[in-house]
């Protein structure tokens, strides 16, 4: 099987694995991930978090940016309707932030032009992904929008934490060319750093 073929293969079946987790395996992914998060030694010092609404059965985020919003920082999502281009941005995400649908069905806050930032500006991302290896190497839904983000990066800043359920470790992610491993990522029993 060619490289292609073998990434869209394993993005179906590990999708299907995350999907077919329980609501309770979920909400204790949920919490643990969030008490990874509560004593992760840098967030103290950072104040724009960047983070996804999930969705296809990806790690929710809820109870963190909940926890996030009592601890007044600043949480902003991927607007993906702005996504042209290629380029991902993220919009500013309050608890009284007007939300409607895009074109996945996720819930997205409405676009207002000053509440968009700069990705420079953030101290941190947390992204979503597919699929991982012990290596840090990722694999998203397909868009690419994160190995461009990574691309973007140029130093520390923002620090970028992938954010799985441990059933989306697999042997080996087949890399292209353009793919960034991560640093960093979290899963429910173990935070893996390179
Ligand atoms: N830094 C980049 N600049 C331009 N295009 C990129 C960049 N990184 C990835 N892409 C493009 O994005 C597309 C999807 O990338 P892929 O790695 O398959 O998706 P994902 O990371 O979401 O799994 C590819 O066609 C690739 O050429
Ligand atoms: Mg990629």
């Amino acid at each position: 099987m060619n490289s292609p073929d073998l990434r869209q293969q394993l993005r179906k079946q590990v999708r299907q694995q995350r999907c077919a987790l329980s609501p309770t395996q979920q909400s204790e992914a949920s919490q643990a991930v969030l008490a990874y998060l509560q004593s992760h030694p840098q967030l103290d010092n950072m104040q724009a978090i960047a983070l996804y609404l999930a969705f296809d059965g990806e790690l929710d985020l809820q109870p963190l940016i909940e926890w996030l919003w009592l601890q007044n920082k600043q949480v902003y999502v991927p607007l993906v309707d702005l996504m042209e281009m290629g380029e991902m941005h993220f919009h500013r995400y309050r608890p009284n932030s007007p939300m409607q649908s895009n074109r996945f069905g996720i819930s997205e806050p409405v676009f207002k032009r000053n509440e968009v930032i700069d990705c420079q500006q953030l101290d941190l991302v947390l992204a979503p992904l597919v699929a991982f290896d012990s290596q840090g190497n990722r694999l998203g839904m397909g868009g690419g929008y994160y190995d461009r983000l990574l691309a973007k990066i140029d130093g520390e800043r923002p620090l970028v934490i992938g954010l799985a359920h441990d059933c989306q470790q697999i042997n080996e992610v087949p890399i292209q060319a353009w793919d960034k491993p991560l640093k960093q990522i979290i899963t429910p029993s173990k935070c893996w750093s390179w």
